[in-house]
């Protein structure tokens, strides 16, 4: 099997604090509640962590090291239903694209969140909508991108869940 990059400490966690108070936020904790509302900044918060981190290291979670383009995305695609392999290391061009739309749009809906509760532009009504349609697209990004692990996983044997979850004491 493929051998695949495996992410540093920080990717790590933030992956899996956002990953899971959003799964949360949609799924379980009720809307608009206290626990809801802190998850949802808790949420900023590691973002916040993983884009500063993003900035400061050089490897490949380097915010530079990933920087969106469609076409190239569209490229990587079809070679790797072509070629049946992904050879890059760290994020390819495809996920480079899906992860800069999760983080906007996780960002807008806390954001969006945020401003219903403190009345920022007055019409909450309004707000309310906004923050459910953003959810929801964020939600539908979200589908994609763990959809997305599980087929390029299959087409091409490449262990990407392995990259993201803890390692081994024997793997250190
Ligand atoms: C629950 C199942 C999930 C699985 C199996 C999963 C798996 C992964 C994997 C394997 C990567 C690394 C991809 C690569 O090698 O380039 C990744 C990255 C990422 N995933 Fe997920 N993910 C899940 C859920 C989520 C959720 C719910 C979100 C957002 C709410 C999310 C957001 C992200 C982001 C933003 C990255 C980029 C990480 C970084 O560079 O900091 N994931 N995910
Ligand atoms: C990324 C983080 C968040 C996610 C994924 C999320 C998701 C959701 C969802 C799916 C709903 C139900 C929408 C509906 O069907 O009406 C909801 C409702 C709500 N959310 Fe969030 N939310 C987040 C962050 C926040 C934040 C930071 C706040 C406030 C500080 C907030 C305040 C509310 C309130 C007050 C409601 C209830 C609206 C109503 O009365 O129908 N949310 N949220």
């Amino acid at each position: 099997m493929a051998s695949v990059y495996v992410w540093d400490k920080v990717v790590r966690l933030t992956h899996w604090t956002v990953a899971v108070l959003f799964l949360s936020n949609f799924f379980l904790l009720e809307e608009g509640s206290e626990l809801h509302e802190w998850a949802g900044y808790l949420i900023l918060v590691a973002i916040g962590v993983r884009l500063v981190w993003g900035m400061m290291t050089a490897s490949h979670a380097r915010l530079s090291a990933f920087k969106p383009s469609v076409p190239k995305a569209i490229a990587h695609i079809r070679e790797v239903f072509r070629e049946k392999r992904d050879d890059h290391v760290g994020h390819n061009p495809a996920g480079a694209v899906m992860i800069w739309v999760m983080w906007s749009l996780i960002i807008l809906t806390a954001l969006s969140g945020w401003s219903m509760e403190e009345k920022v532009f007055g019409n909450k009504d309004l707000m309310e909508e906004i923050h459910e349609f953003l959810a929801n697209l964020t939600m539908i990004a979200v589908t994609l991108h763990v959809g997305a692990v599980v087929l390029m996983t299959k087409v091409t044997h490449k262990p990407y869940l392995q990259g993201m979850l803890p390692r081994r004491r024997a793997d250190k």
